[in-house]
């Protein structure tokens, strides 16, 4: 059974229900009030005999109850019961007067013969005025006033100020259609309007929600879904569209890591090739006697040790970087001063600069001692690896390098810089620096030679630090790459 019709289903016996036991409480209730089953029909009567005239036939009635009283003779005067029973046409009621069993005037349109009989008996105390009573089939409500013509009290008299009703019969027909169509419309008018609102609310967002599962199911997680209620539906609806982020992410994580890792191999043997290629052949030059000479063998020998160390310097910074990428690398920190550590490192290597032919010039550093939390030795790298690339990729005179320190105080980081005046990198390579094999171009020439890891390494470090790492860079001008690390206290 759907949604739909269950709901039409509820929604409809509500209604019907509800009515039903509306009809039966007002029926209950008149049945406890008077103590009659039949009481509808009593009240429909004695609502009547309570009320049998307007105020106006009320007003005329008691003229002539006043006639009747003090000078009963002017009652047997048809001129003036023909003015009164105008008066009472004129209010749609009539007029009756008897005098002992005959009908001494009748409103025209009441002078049947068993109008006569129908009439209630003489009740000279006149306890029961006001009353209804039926002739043949029609029903009607009546004021009465019972009186003497005479003094000796021989010749009785009635005065009827008497009006047609419809009979209980005949209003429960006319009224129970009308009544019944009406529940009917309103059942369905609310109906209509219930079911749309919980179709609108309910139904069309979960028939939303099946048709976005199928298409995960179908693999496209593309589509997004909005929740427009905060209820039950609307909260489905996001936790299902969470559910839906995440899977694309996770899938997308996947599938990038998959490029990586072909990527990875792709990389390692093409790099590994290279110098193992070289190897074979000095290796095949020794062994088929090329290299006569003792200088020409220490010359291969020498050639052979330098691929060799590449080679393995290259798969060291792969194992170092796989070993970052998996956290199986600790780190192991310490408060130490980031000056003191730069500073530190490129004194260590002031004769390799110099005999480089490279200044080093220091931007004016921090006053105070800036103190992060860091894994010296893994810090020291970063600074190796992008001096290294700096001295590397060198080619204007004078070679300068610029290292600098900032401390930006309001978001409690420094920034390293390191710039250098060197080729600088193309503006579409920029974004791709930092990732790993990555070697623009015309660095992969031999020479320059490198892993391309140098910058992922320095990154996955950084990383791990809790700092972000960037870098500025002009063709032809030199590059600058920025580090940068949050600050644990500073101390004079
Ligand atoms: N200071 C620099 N000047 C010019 N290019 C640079 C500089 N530093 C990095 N690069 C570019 O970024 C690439 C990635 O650097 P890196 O990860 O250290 O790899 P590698 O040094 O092994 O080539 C380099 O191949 C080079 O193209
Ligand atoms: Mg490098």
């Amino acid at each position: 059974m759907s949604i739909r019709f269950r709901l039409l289903f509820s929604l409809t016996s509500v209604v019907i229900v509800s009515v039903t036991l509306f009809m039966l409480a007002a029926y209950l209730l008149s049945v406890a009030a008077t103590g009659d089953y039949r009481s509808v029909r009593s009240f429909y009567t004695i609502h009547y005999s309570l009320h049998p005239l307007s105020e106006e036939e009320e007003s005329i009635f008691l003229d002539l109850k006043y006639l009747a009283k003090h000078d009963p003779a002017k009652l047997t005067d048809p001129a003036l019961l023909q003015d009164y029973d105008f008066q009472l046409k004129m209010v749609q009621a009539g007029l009756l007067v008897r005098k002992n069993d005959d009908l001494l005037y009748a409103t025209p349109n009441m002078k049947e013969a068993d109008f006569a009989r129908a009439l209630p008996a003489y009740e000279m105390g006149n306890y029961r005025i006001r009353e209804t009573m039926n002739v043949g089939s029609r029903f009607f409500a009546y004021a009465k006033f019972d009186f003497y013509f005479d003094a000796a009290q021989t010749e009785k008299g009635s005065i009827f100020v008497i009006r047609e009703r419809s009979p209980f019969a005949e209003v429960v027909r006319k009224m129970l259609p009308v009544l019944v169509g009406l529940f009917a419309l309103i059942v369905l008018l609310t109906g209509i309007v219930l079911y749309r609102y919980v179709t609108r609310k309910i139904v069309l967002p979960l028939e939303g929600l099946r048709k976005s599962a199928e298409r995960i199911k179908e693999g496209d997680l593309t589509e997004e879904l909005r929740a427009t209620t905060k209820d039950e539906v609307g909260q489905l609806i996001a936790s299902f569209e969470d559910m839906r982020r995440r899977l694309q992410e996770s899938i997308r994580l996947q599938l990038q890591y998959e490029d990586n890792r072909k990527g990875l191999l792709s990389n390692i043997s093409h790099d590994l090739r290279t110098p193992i290629t070289t190897i074979k052949g000095y290796a095949e030059g020794i062994r088929d006697g090329v290299a006569r000479t003792p200088e020409k063998l220490e010359q291969y020998a020498n050639a052979i040790h330098t691929r060799a160390s590449d080679m393995e310097r290259m798969v060291e910074e792969l194992f170092y970087y796989s070993k970052l990428d998996l956290n199986k690398e600790p780190f192991t920190f310490e408060d130490t001063d980031i000056a003191a550590l730069v500073r530190g490192f490129v004194d260590e290597h002031a004769i390799d600069f110099e005999r480089a032919g490279i200044e080093i010039a220091w931007e004016p550093l921090p006053e105070q001692l800036v103190i992060v939390r860091a894994d010296r030795e893994k810090l020291k790298r970063v600074v190796r690896n992008l001096l290294g690339n700096s001295i590397k990729f060198m080619v204007n005179e004078p070679k300068r390098i610029a290292v600098g320190i900032r401390v930006d105080e309001p978001h409690g980081q420094v920034t390293v810089m390191i710039a250098d005046n060197g080729p600088g990198i193309k503006a579409e390579a920029l974004p791709l620096v930092f990732d790993r094999f990555y070697r623009a171009d015309d660095s992969r020439t031999p020479g320059t030679g490198g892993s391309g890891l140098g910058l992922a390494i320095a990154k996955q470090i950084v990383e791990g630090h809790g700092g972000t790492i960037a870098a500025r860079s002009e063709e032809g001008q030199g590059t600058s790459i920025y580090f940068t690390l949050p600050i644990l206290q500073k101390r004079r």
